[in-house]
């Protein structure tokens, strides 16, 4: 059974104890080989465990931020809350230096902050409890978040379906349960078969050591593919349907997602075959119009030239290593988010979908770039 599979599986990241506890989250560095636990105390190894993709994936970037703030501000020697808050705002410019794209993670600082604003007592050491306690709700909508997709778009699965996703939007990326996973996992509940095709996902192999491995122990079939074999497969008639999860989506339904998501969008649409979107709604960020403003993270060129400790390019030879890609809203036929399937891809669908004023504000006031 599904669930009881993956319940045995330990939470992606959680806080333990009280206040004075900490950070405990799987290392995705070490999978599939190991299955580590890291304990961050400090909210600079947390950052550290954030940039070196130890925790990764959207969704679970903005439970690490909200965690690491509590982290970073429990110490403080703020003797009011107004010092306090001044505090809080210095951990969220650093937290929100880690990586660039994902919006989820300005997005969870953001509500620490105004949960910081918001709070009307003089008592500094109630504010900080208080912010753990919102951490922890950040993690547990999380997880209702995720179910909810899984119910908005399991139908899209069908009994003989073959899946192609990209990348990790499973449990690794999320509270629990993921996005574009979610799906699957509440398609193989309802007792349907199916094949997922799971894209290795160079240079990091989120695809071949995450994906494949959460799928195959919630006893889904899964095979794993060069990035560059998916035109194949869906030549050979192999691909009824592609999933992915996405970084951020810009007002107008651009995706930005792990890089190479924009060419298998294109190829999907060059076979006709729909690609999909699964994605919460602190993914959507009302602020940035149009995929060419989403920030790109570029990451060290050793990832694509020295992948896993060898040496695979001349070392005097340079690499490029976009972490993101941007998929233009043409190319998707759906966004399934907890509110609901935003299809076709436009503005006013998503505003409707999500329950936006249209054109109005954002929530994401906090930006790197
Ligand atoms: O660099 P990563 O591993 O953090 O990239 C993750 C992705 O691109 C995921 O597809 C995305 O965050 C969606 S996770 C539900």
């Amino acid at each position: 059974m599904t669930t009881a599979t993956l319940q045995n599986l330990p939470r992606t990241i959680e806080w333990v104890g009280d206040l004075s506890g900490h950070v405990a989250l799987i290392d995705q560095t070490l999978l599939p080989e190991h299955l580590a636990i890291v304990q961050c105390h400090d909210v600079q190894t947390l950052w550290q465990a954030i940039r070196r993709l130890q925790v990764r994936g959207a969704p679970a970037l903005g439970i690490a931020a909200a965690m690491g703030v509590v982290l970073g501000v429990r110490s403080s020697r703020a003797a009011t809350v107004e010092e306090l808050r001044a505090d809080i705002d210095g951990v969220c410019a650093y937290l929100g230096g880690a990586r660039p794209t994902a919006v989820n993670l300005f997005w969870a600082l953001d509500r620490m902050r105004a949960w910081g604003a918001a709070w009307g007592r003089a008592a500094v050491d109630g504010l900080k409890l208080s912010l753990l306690e919102e951490a922890r709700r950040i993690r547990d909508e999380d997880a209702a978040t995720c179910r909810a997709i899984g119910c908005a778009g399991a139908h899209l699965i069908r009994d003989g379906t073959g899946v192609l996703t990209h990348c990790n939007a499973g449990w690794l990326a999320t509270a629990e349960f993921g996005t574009a996973l979610a799906l699957m996992y509440t398609a193989h509940e309802a007792g349907r078969r199916f094949h997922v095709y799971a894209d290795e996902t160079r240079p990091l192999l989120q695809g071949s050591r995450l994906t494949a491995w959460e799928l195959s122990r919630a006893g889904i079939d899964v095979t794993v593919v060069c990035d560059n074999m998916a035109g194949l497969l869906m030549r050979q008639g192999k691909i009824d349907l592609v999933v992915t999860g996405a970084d951020r989506i810009a007002a107008n339904g651009d995706v930005a997602n792990k890089v190479g998501t924009y060419s298998v969008a294109v190829l999907a649409e060059a076979h006709r075959i729909p690609f999909y979107v699964a994605a919460p709604s602190s993914t959507f960020d009302s602020q940035t119009p149009s995929g060419d403003r989403i920030p790109i993270e570029e990451r060290d060129a050793e990832e694509v030239r020295r992948g896993f400790g060898r040496l695979t390019v001349p070392a005097d030879v340079p690499c490029f290593n976009p972490a993101f890609d941007v998929t233009p809203a043409r190319l998707i036929r759906g966004i399934v988010t907890e509110r609901g399937m935003i299809e076709p891809v436009q503005r006013d669908r998503i505003d409707a979908v999500l329950g936006k004023e249209p054109g109005g504000r954002g929530h994401h006031t906090l930006r790197r770039e």
